[in-house]
């Protein structure tokens, strides 16, 4: 309204009708509806600008539980888990092209890996034009104990905008002490958006040294020297995966079945000669924290009555040398991987040099 704006066009909206007396003195209108789910075929493009404060609600809150099945309808392809990061995503949708929003949200879509998705979806869909560190304790009066920044995007979508998306000059302003600072901020960087491309999971940072971006731009890729193959299902290891013996799998399996001795479904070990048979293949399941090289300890049965059972996927160079990552462990685990082998998809990623 201070911008001039005529109070005929602009329209609050709230999931909490309270607000309607409050909003009416300002002569403005106020629409009672839940700005996430009521989106229909014309609700896209409409608006010129969109402000905002959403609401910071996680998946384990009441309202994400319970529309989850909607929420990640509409969202689930970008990030169902937030509010407010569906916020975002419904207000760049709602947005006409080349028109502004300006939200005020928590700040852990820039850096978590969990909002990768939005802030590629950002990226392909909007011109950054300012990112501002709000001062911490903003909230902290309404017991909010979130860290806000500031958003001002422009819509600017479409492979045909690319290039202007990426020479868009952004204003990236570092966490500020006070309000007082928004309007002339102490520390002002000047950043063009293709640098958001440049570390991994897109992460929208504020404060990396140029040499950090440097590096991540100038190293060679691990892709250049290495792909990447996801791995194949037994849909029961109890049945068709063994232990080798000698090893501290066989060690493991042994006590598991003395616990069970009165059991029919043991847990198979067998002799390292029956892979040379080729009824066994040696196999690469887990690994947590094991680095560089280890005996391999499991072997999956190679019958053809077993192979009927499995989803082996196409195209993956089984049997070939490479190097073996486990998925499923607190940091990098990467191990040879001799020929012959095949591995599980849950647990590794096999990497054929
Ligand atoms: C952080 S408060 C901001 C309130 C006010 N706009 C401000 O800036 O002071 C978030 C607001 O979003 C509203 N809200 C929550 N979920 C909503 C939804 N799904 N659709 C529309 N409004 C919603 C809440 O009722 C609350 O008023």
């Amino acid at each position: 309204m201070e911008s001039g704006i005529s109070k005929n066009q602009i329209t609050a909206f709230d999931i909490d009708s309270s607000f309607e007396t409050e909003i009416k003195q300002l002569d403005i209108c106020f629409k009672e509806h839940d700005t996430l789910l009521s989106l229909f075929p014309n609700s896209y493009n409409e608006f010129d600008f969109i402000l905002g404060n959403p609401p910071y609600l996680n998946k384990a809150s009441n309202y994400v539980r319970m529309n989850r099945a909607k929420l990640n309808k509409i969202y689930g392809k970008i990030n169902a888990h937030e509010t407010y990061a569906m916020f975002i995503v419904n207000s760049i949708w709602r947005l006409k092209e080349g028109g502004k929003l300006g939200f005020i949200t928590s700040d852990s879509f820039l850096t978590l890996s969990t909002h990768r998705k939005l802030r590629r979806f950002i990226l392909n869909n909007c011109l950054i034009n300012e990112i501002l560190l709000a001062p911490k304790n903003l909230f902290s009066n309404q017991n909010v104990s979130t860290s806000p920044a500031i958003i001002i995007l422009t819509k600017c979508s479409g492979k045909k905008n690319k290039v202007i998306r990426n020479n868009n000059p952004m204003r990236i302003i570092p966490r500020v002490n006070n309000e007082q600072d928004y309007q002339s901020p102490p520390d002002v960087k000047e950043i063009k958006q293709i640098k958001y491309n440049s570390l991994p999971f897109n992460i929208f940072y504020v404060d990396v040294d140029e040499e950090v971006i440097k590096l991540f731009e100038e190293s060679p890729k691990l892709k250049e020297y290495l792909q990447g193959f996801i791995g194949m299902h037994t849909h029961n290891n109890r049945k068709y995966i063994a232990a080798i013996e000698d090893t501290e799998l066989d060690l493991i399996f042994k006590k598991r079945n003395v616990k069970i001795s009165n059991s029919n479904k043991k847990y198979k070990i067998i002799q390292r000669e029956a892979l040379k048979t080729g009824k066994w293949k040696p196999y690469l399941k887990r690994g947590g924290s094991d680095q560089y090289y280890r005996p391999i300890m499991e072997a999956i049965d190679w019958t053809n009555e077993a192979i009927k059972n499995y989803d082996i996927p196409k195209n993956v160079p089984f049997e070939k040398e490479g190097i073996i990552i486990s998925g499923v462990s607190s940091r990098l685990a990467a191990r040879y991987m001799p020929g012959g082998c095949y591995w599980d998809s849950n647990k590794s990623i096999g990497f054929i040099i």
